[in-house]
């Protein structure tokens, strides 16, 4: 694989590549250097058309920890403001030697566009999906799928141990691209997800992960055969839930997201108070679940809306600074594997 631009098509095997790397660099930053000379020489730029914290910085430091050069670009303050294009802007970064380009825009495609181009131009440069619209984040996808399976078995993360789990996604599934990529690779892993939003946020048709066997039991959703041809399982791994509750119930992880209010019209954009009432994850609510669950967020949180402040900051429930600090692993994990040639 050249790029990693969606989870759609990745396969058991890929997975666990991406785990497995991951855990070796976690071992490397466990060491007083935390640095390794794999891609010395080598350029990876940061793309970045829409703002971000985590992704852009762990990917610079993932790519220095590789000892690889690093460009940092922010449209805001790029020739972007005098007109020039995107693939323009690409393409001058193709100029200065970039080998990998690490992508986020806010519409959905940019990064698929950019990779065809360089395929086009027949140039070895791999793009990296780093989050585009309403689409795909893998690298996000990854780090979370690596946070839960080394809680499981830390010296060696894979995709089996997630097998029959159960994992409840909620919130703002509609517009986030971290729910999409999730449900990808959980369910090549064999958990059992399960969507939970009010009807505006939870689209009924995701079109890419129905199958003709799918049918509508008590106003939830069943997905009754597995989306993607990597993953043939017998029983039912989808299902779409408007209340909370059944999407809690006995849950071994909680993954929560984001209210995307920037992508919101207003008919759309629920009374906060009203949906972290209804929605919101809090430490009673949690009571439904396995008494050893725990909760993730992708971050940014609007703290006491889609979690309570006082779950998000609590040790013993909280992935979400291991999220963030799984990500360097993960993101050194993706570079190696494309700056290799072994993707
Ligand atoms: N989770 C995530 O993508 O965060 P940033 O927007 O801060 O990169």
């Amino acid at each position: 694989r050249h790029h990693i631009l969606s989870l759609a098509d990745f396969t058991t095997a890929e997975y666990d590549t991406v785990l497995q790397t991951a855990a070796s660099f976690q071992e490397v930053l466990s060491r007083r250097t935390k640095k390794v000379p794999t891609l010395q020489g080598q350029v990876v730029a940061n793309l970045f058309f829409e703002s971000s914290t985590r992704t852009r910085s762990s990917f610079e430091l993932a790519a220095k920890r590789l000892s690889a050069d690093t460009l940092n670009f922010a449209a805001a303050t790029s020739s972007m403001t005098k007109g020039e294009t995107i693939l323009d802007t690409a393409k001058t970064y193709l100029a200065m030697g970039t080998d990998i380009m690490v992508v986020r825009h806010r519409e959905a495609g940019v990064p698929n566009a950019i990779a065809a181009e360089m395929d086009r131009l027949g140039v070895r440069v791999s793009v990296l999906n780093a989050g585009d619209g309403q689409h795909e984040h893998p690298s996000q996808a990854l780090l979370d799928l690596f946070t839960i399976t080394t809680l499981i078995d830390p010296d060696h993360p894979r995709m089996e141990l997630l097998k029959g789990k159960k994992i409840a996604i909620v919130g703002d599934i509609l517009h986030s691209r971290v729910a999409r990529s999730n449900i990808w690779s959980l369910i090549a892993s064999g958990a059992e997800v399960h969507l939970a939003a009010p009807p505006t946020l939870l689209p009924k048709l995701f079109a890419e992960f129905i199958s003709e066997e799918s049918e509508v039991r008590n106003q939830e959703f069943v997905i009754s055969s597995s989306p993607t041809p990597n993953s043939p399982l017998p029983t039912p791994q989808l299902f779409l839930h408007w209340q909370l509750e059944p999407a809690l119930q006995n849950a071994d992880f909680v993954m929560t997201l984001r209210l995307q209010k920037e992508r919101m019209t207003a008919h759309l954009l629920p009374s906060l108070r009203e949906y972290h009432q209804l929605f919101g994850i809090t430490s009673t609510k949690l009571q439904l679940c396995k008494p050893n669950v725990k909760v993730l967020h992708p971050g940014p949180v609007n703290r006491g809306v889609e979690i309570s402040s006082e779950l998000m900051d609590d040790p013993e429930f909280s992935l979400i600074q291991s999220q963030v600090t799984s990500g360097v692993a993960v993101r050194m994990a993706l570079l190696y594997l494309l700056g290799s040639g072994k993707a």
